[in-house]
């Protein structure tokens, strides 16, 4: 396992490239499914969720090629082609390793008129039910059964007819898969209280390029007509608003200055009102988003929130900015259960955090301390990277392999803008 050292204090300056967005490429993919041509997505990431999703296509005898990309380049280009799909069951050694496999149930089952996933369990934010994606389905006529930890979908002999679902609480996965699966449904399919996020919005895009008929993309209501058949696409994935956020968070805590070319300043405005109000300079430039700081941070107080809320994935990296800000910070975590482990590892670092339930309060601190940290989870790792860098000495952050699913080539990226960043064999 590697690690990633950082000798903190330098100042971030310079401009990075964005890379497409891991949550948009993780319900791309399987909507290769719904066809029998070649869908070809560019932009996507070289992270090692997208690798382990191409293995699980491949199982289903999905055909990929990657092309058109050197080492030194950012992002790969994609075609997948499932002119023939020989198995669908998405077996539960890959489906633990990655729970966004999850999102090959719906369109499997609207190809196959069957599908078979294995119960993808918990993770380290919380127990991650997927509760909503089956209601989803069965209210399109999908029949539902559990059995030996694993889900397995029928549709109705001609295919799933479509139907009405409100949705008695947000979810991004729960309603891309009720989105794939309705693209051909037999009739019309109704989503109320639909996920809004931009990446639901991407997968909207490509369904209709690749010939689904749709209402409502971006709200809450989502109308789609179902179609006999969709066509290959080429499409591109849209950038990372995370991974440009937490760069964002990055540059503000070291008092530097970045560029993030091909940001989307309006997919991110509840990222950048936060920043703003933190004190931090925030401005739309063409083609990305500049940020800009000078050390002196204001504290916060605010929730985690469904689009366009604030982003639950960005809540790690904004504490460990707020940690340096002066007076106490107030935030909420509503959407999972267990999104602070983080915490503990902050304060090694001689920050001063303190929980409750979901609740933390982030008391501001004159400086943090480089220590060996551990990285728990996606987010909580990209939180250390960022309180390592403002750290004065040498910050060790262990379990790489939870940043690698998320940050394309971190270290590179860190390195662009000056930062003294080296990664090693653990
Ligand atoms: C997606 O996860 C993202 N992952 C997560 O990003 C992100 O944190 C989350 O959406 C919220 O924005 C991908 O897109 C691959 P949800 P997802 O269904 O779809 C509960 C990252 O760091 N729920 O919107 O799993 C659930 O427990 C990752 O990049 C049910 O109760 O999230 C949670 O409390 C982490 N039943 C809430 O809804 C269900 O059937 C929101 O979950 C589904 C979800």
């Amino acid at each position: 396992m590697d690690k990633i050292i950082i000798h903190g204090g330098k100042r971030l300056l310079g401009t990075i490239p964005v890379s497409g967005a891991k949550n948009s490429a993780l319900t791309l993919i399987p909507c290769a499914l719904l066809t029998d041509e070649p869908l070809t997505l560019r932009n996507l990431p070289r992270l090692a969720d997208i690798d382990g999703f191409q293995h699980l296509m491949n199982q289903f005898g999905v055909s990929t090629t990657i092309a058109g990309s050197r080492p030194q380049d950012f992002g790969r280009v994609m075609t997948l082609e499932a002119t023939r799909i020989t198995n669908t069951t998405a077996p539960y050694e890959l489906v633990r390793k990655m729970r966004a496999s999850i999102l090959v149930l719906g369109p499997m089952l609207a190809r196959m008129g069957e599908a078979t996933v294995s119960l993808p369990g918990g993770c380290a934010i919380g127990n991650r039910p997927i509760d909503l994606h089956l209601k989803a389905l069965e209210a399109m006529g999908a029949e539902i059964e559990l059995a030996a930890g694993y889900v397995r979908a029928r549709a109705p002999d001609g295919g799933l007819p479509g139907g009405e679902y409100d949705f008695p609480v947000v979810s991004v996965g729960a309603t891309e898969n009720a989105l794939m699966a309705a693209a051909t449904a037999k009739g019309e399919t109704r989503l109320l209280n639909a996920a809004r996020e931009p990446e639901i919005v991407d997968l909207c895009k490509l369904l209709v390029a690749m010939g689904a008929e749709i209402e409502g993309i971006g709200g809450s209501d989502l109308t789609i007509h179902g179609v006999t058949r969709l066509h290959g696409a080429t499409y591109e994935v849209m950038p990372d608003r995370i991974e440009a956020g937490s760069y964002a968070c990055a540059a503000a805590i070291t008092g530097g200055e970045v560029t993030l070319k091909g940001a989307r300043p309006e997919e991110m405005s509840a990222t950048n009102h936060a920043l703003r109000n933190a004190g931090v300079r925030v401005e739309p430039v063409k083609g990305g988003l500049h940020v800009a700081a000078d050390g002196a941070l204001r504290p916060l107080t605010l929730s985690t929130a469904p689009y366009p809320g604030f982003a639950t994935d960005m809540q790690a990296q904004l504490m460990a900015l707020l940690c340096r800000a002066e007076g106490s910070s107030v935030l909420t975590e509503t959407i999972f259960e267990n999104r602070y482990m983080h915490v503990p590892e902050l304060n090694r670092m001689g920050a001063h955090v303190e929980t409750k339930g979901r609740t933390a309060v982030v008391h501001g601190v004159p400086g943090l301390h480089g220590a060996e940290v551990m990285a728990t989870d996606l987010r909580a790792s990209m939180s250390l990277v960022i309180a390592g860098l403002a750290a004065a000495g040498e910050t060790q952050v262990h379990r790489l392999y939870h940043l690698d699913r998320g940050y394309e080539r971190l270290e590179e990226k860190l390195a662009l803008l000056g930062a003294e960043v080296e990664r090693v064999g653990d």
